[in-house]
């Protein structure tokens, strides 16, 4: 049985911290799940960490179904999550509510993530009420980067931190089942998570939020084109990755690999009484 928005609800209810962790492909969503994670965020980092794009503006509905598909073959009991891609939810509050009713219908997500506060309410309200559950994601919204100048914190001034207390609210009252604060001071996203009823998911928002995300190729060491100060390394399979390969490429070379017991066997004889004995042997 899979989780569902009600159970992650009574997570905050019960003092229990939330591990969201991101995923985007088949074979890593079994492995997340199977390590414990409650909720899989396909989300628009896959820009960057599948696609090799700079930043998660190129990224396409047609690609996030496409990674929200193979997520959700991948698991059986974690909450998927998919993140609605820039322009899938600015242009018009219908527009949105169909691309979002896309990830639950075409991409078998059962909840949808969108960027934003005050003008994203009404859509998000819209979701809500036809029964698509929706996180909500305030702080540095990397789809707004053109706009915000950067990868910065934000909410550092009283009119910023004023202004996300506000939206943060706003989205709770609007309907949506979490949020996630990225890039967060401590104190304000402390108080946030005080202050909401449902439960506060942050990245670079401190220790005090109900539940952290990390993007998994950032955790495993797998993305190194940047690191950001908010990622914490567990393991350095990117380094293991090419140790690997290097040692494929030097077996193949030297002719060390395959071995007998990568190989198949048959009775030599058959093809000697068709071919004749062989003339070269390994
Ligand atoms: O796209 C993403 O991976 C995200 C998380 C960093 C929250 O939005």
């Amino acid at each position: 049985m899979r989780l569902t928005i009600q159970d992650i609800k009574q997570m905050k209810q019960r003092g229990d911290h939330i591990a969201m962790l991101t995923a985007y492909d088949y074979t890593t969503a079994k492995l997340v799940e199977g390590a414990g994670v409650p909720i899989i965020l396909v989300g628009d980092s896959l820009g960057n960490t599948m696609l090799g794009y700079e930043s998660t503006i190129p990224v396409t509905m047609e690609e996030m179904l496409h990674h929200t598909r193979a997520v959700v073959r991948g698991t059986q009991r974690a909450l998927v999550v998919g993140d609605m891609p820039f322009m899938s939810f600015q242009v018009d509050d219908k527009e949105a509510v169909r691309n979002a009713g896309r990830f639950l219908q075409e991409g078998g997500a059962q909840a949808v993530k969108l960027e934003g506060g005050g003008p994203v309410l009404a859509a998000v309200r819209r979701m809500v009420e036809v029964g698509i559950p929706v996180m909500g994601h305030l702080g540095l919204t990397p789809q707004s980067i053109n706009q915000l100048g950067g990868y910065k914190v934000q909410g550092k001034t009283p009119e910023a931190a004023t202004r996300m207390v506000e939206d943060a609210l706003a989205l709770e009252k609007a309907g949506v089942f979490s949020l996630v604060l990225e890039c967060v001071p401590t104190p304000l996203a402390k108080l946030i998570t005080e202050r909401l009823s449902v439960p506060t998911i942050g990245i670079g928002a401190g220790p005090f939020c109900d539940g952290q995300v990390q993007v998994v190729h950032d955790m495993l060491g797998l993305f190194t084109d940047f690191t950001p100060k908010h990622a914490k390394r567990y393991a350095e399979l990117g380094e293991a990755i090419k140790q690997a390969v290097a040692a494929y490429v030097r077996e193949v070379s030297e002719g060390s690999f395959p071995t007998d017991k990568q190989s198949y066997s048959m009775d030599e004889s058959l093809l000697e009484a068709l071919y004749g004995a062989p003339t070269q042997k390994r």
